[in-house]
């Protein structure tokens, strides 16, 4: 029997490359950034299965131009924003996407951007790099407290409790709110308070999002939104960036309406780099790396690759978003 064709949108780690080629007659896309959309176009056509990234915008058209005989879509991410996942359903096709494995590397980065903006810890590397460090200072680059602090977070999935379980070390109150969760274990177990959203954003010190991106969630964090929380408040996002409309938030930031900002992701991706955010001291911007530890990318591309080939096999999947897609294969 031949082996099902596939195409990899980049270049993944070797553990779930290495599957790919060995399972499947693969092609991959070799380039740095995405394949443009007219390469995608042409490279799906008769494909029986494709692992994307979260870069690839995956439409209806994307799936009709590829043929019926389309049967798995496997994305290298938790989240699955990038792939029109009601289509794929109605054309009874299996999409995949690896939550678990990315849970602490993702919550170690929130906590770092955390901290970071906290204690101005990039304001301060800039300040050295410039040459401006005199002599220590009662007030030079004075933060915010993180300990006893009160942390709000918004979606308290997976990677909303990582944040819960780390604060508990900084002897932090919780908050948290999630339409979907209001009383959960974890919850009782760390001492983390449901509260409603706005009561969250008056009383949060730090307020960290981990909702997916939905149609509910987009533009979340407006200049309303902004408005409720303290002055002094610091808002870091590691979900998606069109979950804050940025506009506002550069509004909020210069004008003192929040104190801080960091980011790890942002809309669009990347930042051009005339963004008026960047031009900040108060936020914080790196290039959506939360999950990027090398062992965690490796597990990213085990997973997308087990959902690929799974998939494809007719066998579970270790993660399917829409396993009601499934047909006689
Ligand atoms: C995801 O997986 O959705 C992250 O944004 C990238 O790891």
């Amino acid at each position: 029997m031949s082996k099902p064709r596939v195409y990899v949108t980049r270049i993944i780690p070797e553990a779930g490359l290495h599957l790919v080629q060995e399972a499947c007659q693969a092609r991959v896309w070799e380039g740095e950034t995405p394949p443009p959309r007219e390469v995608l176009l042409e490279e799906v056509r008769g494909l029986d299965g494709l692992l994307a990234l979260l870069t690839d915008p995956i439409d209806a058209a994307l799936m009709d131009a590829a043929g019926p005989q389309l049967r798995v879509i496997s994305n290298y991410a938790v989240g699955y924003n990038n792939i029109d996942v009601p289509a794929a359903t109605e054309r009874g096709i299996l999409v995949g996407n690896t939550p678990g494995v990315l849970t602490d590397t993702t919550a170690d980065m929130a906590f770092t951007l955390l901290m970071a903006a906290a204690r101005r810890v990039v304001e301060g590397a800039d300040y050295v790099r410039a040459g401006r460090w005199k002599t220590w200072g009662p007030t030079l680059l004075l933060g915010q407290d993180i300990h006893h602090a009160t942390l709000g977070i918004v979606g308290f999935g997976r990677i909303g409790q990582g944040m819960a379980r780390r604060a508990t070390g900084f002897d932090m109150r919780i908050l948290y709110y999630d339409p979907y969760i209001q009383d959960h274990p974890v919850a009782r177990e760390l001492g983390a308070q449901y509260v409603p959203l706005d009561t969250l954003y008056a009383e949060s010190d730090l307020i960290t999002l981990h909702v997916p991106l939905t149609p509910e969630t987009h533009h979340l964090i407006d200049a309303a939104a902004l408005r409720k929380m303290k002055r002094t408040a610091t808002l870091i996002n590691t979900s998606r960036g069109p979950v804050i409309d940025h506009e506002a938030l550069y509004h909020a930031l210069r004008d003192g309406v929040i104190g801080y900002a960091a980011l790890d992701v942002t809309d669009p991706e990347p930042i051009p780099v005339d963004s008026p955010l960047l031009t900040l001291p108060n936020a914080v911007i790196v290039p959506h790396i939360a999950s990027a530890s090398v062992a965690t990318r490796s597990q990213m591309a085990l997973i997308a690759a087990q959902n690929l080939v799974a998939g494809l096999r007719g066998e579970p999947m270790p993660a399917c978003v829409n396993p009601e897609a499934r047909r006689q294969l």
